[in-house]
């Protein structure tokens, strides 16, 4: 059975053969790449939100090559240890291209990919035909209340009313978010001056749902050997829309790249939930 919930009345939603239907008759079909998508136009803050298609072509592109493999082996590891048998309902909000979630999908969870970006959702259901991928806002979630085992957000906007409603009892949250090393060598040559002050915490303990259990940081260094890629690992970050041409040129020069990743991991588990 099916964890997601009509947009509309919030009530399940049924997988038919060609769409999703709840009690209230409210459809939604499947695209022919096979996502659905549950984000109702009147929730839009844009005609096309989210990473649009050369942001999405990019990072699956530069991921398809390994480089950022360390990270997702971190997240493997962290659900591992966890729950090392279980089967779980896995949920990742904004699920990008469907990388990170696809290397879970490997230990035989059930697992969804939510993105607001359309072109992230059809690259990602069209290469990754057992994950259910849905466009949606991680501002409302359209998933039964308590559903998701594991709720990851790797990079992405997280909304904690959201998650909270959605993350079971005893359900965790893995997030990861990059610290003030983390691509450090791209960012000297992008801009004047680097940020090098210590990331803010924006810990998700604020409006007390979630407990920080544990942290984990990855500190590993990776080459990139041509341009293509350093021009892929560029057009996937924030960083393409706020370089200046002179500095694009610059980068536009280089042949190799070493780079540090520097990524906190924080796992948390749901606060004060009455069993
Ligand atoms: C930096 S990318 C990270 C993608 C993926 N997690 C990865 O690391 O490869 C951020 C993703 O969040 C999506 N996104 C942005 N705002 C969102 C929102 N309000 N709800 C859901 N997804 C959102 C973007 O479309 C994009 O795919």
């Amino acid at each position: 059975m099916s964890i997601l919930s009509c947009p509309v009345c919030h009530t399940p939603l049924q997988k038919q053969p060609k769409s999703y239907q709840c009690e209230n008759n409210h459809h939604f079909d499947i695209a022919k790449q096979g996502y659905i998508n549950l984000l109702q136009s009147n929730k839009k803050r844009s005609l096309d939100p989210g990473d649009n298609k050369n942001m999405i072509t990019a990072r699956r592109q530069f991921l398809a090559q390994g480089y950022y493999e360390p990270i997702s082996n971190v997240l493997n590891e962290i659900l591992g240890c966890k729950n090392p048998e279980l089967s779980l309902k896995i949920l990742e909000v904004g699920s990008g291209d469907g990388y990170y979630i696809n290397r879970l999908k490997e230990k035989n969870h059930e697992c969804y990919g939510v993105d607001i970006s359309k072109h992230a959702a059809k690259i990602a259901a069209t290469k990754y035909k057992n994950i259910t991928f849905v466009v949606a806002s991680a501002v409302e979630l359209p998933f039964i209340n308590h559903s998701v085992d594991v709720l990851i957000s790797l990079f992405s906007p997280f909304y904690e009313d959201s998650a909270n409603k959605v993350l079971a009892k005893h359900g965790l949250i893995i997030q990861a978010v990059p610290l003030t090393h983390h691509l450090f060598e791209l960012r000297q040559i992008l801009y004047k001056e680097v940020n090098i002050n210590p990331a803010p915490k924006n810990l998700l303990t604020q409006k007390e749902y979630f407990n920080l259990e544990e942290t984990k940081v990855l500190n590993h260094s990776i080459h990139l050997s041509d341009q293509a890629c350093i021009q892929e690992l560029f057009r996937m970050t924030p960083h393409y829309w706020k370089t200046s041409p002179e500095r694009q040129h610059e980068l536009s020069l280089l042949q190799e790249l070493d780079l540090t990743l520097e990524i906190e991991f924080r796992i948390y588990s749901h606060a004060n939930m009455k069993s």
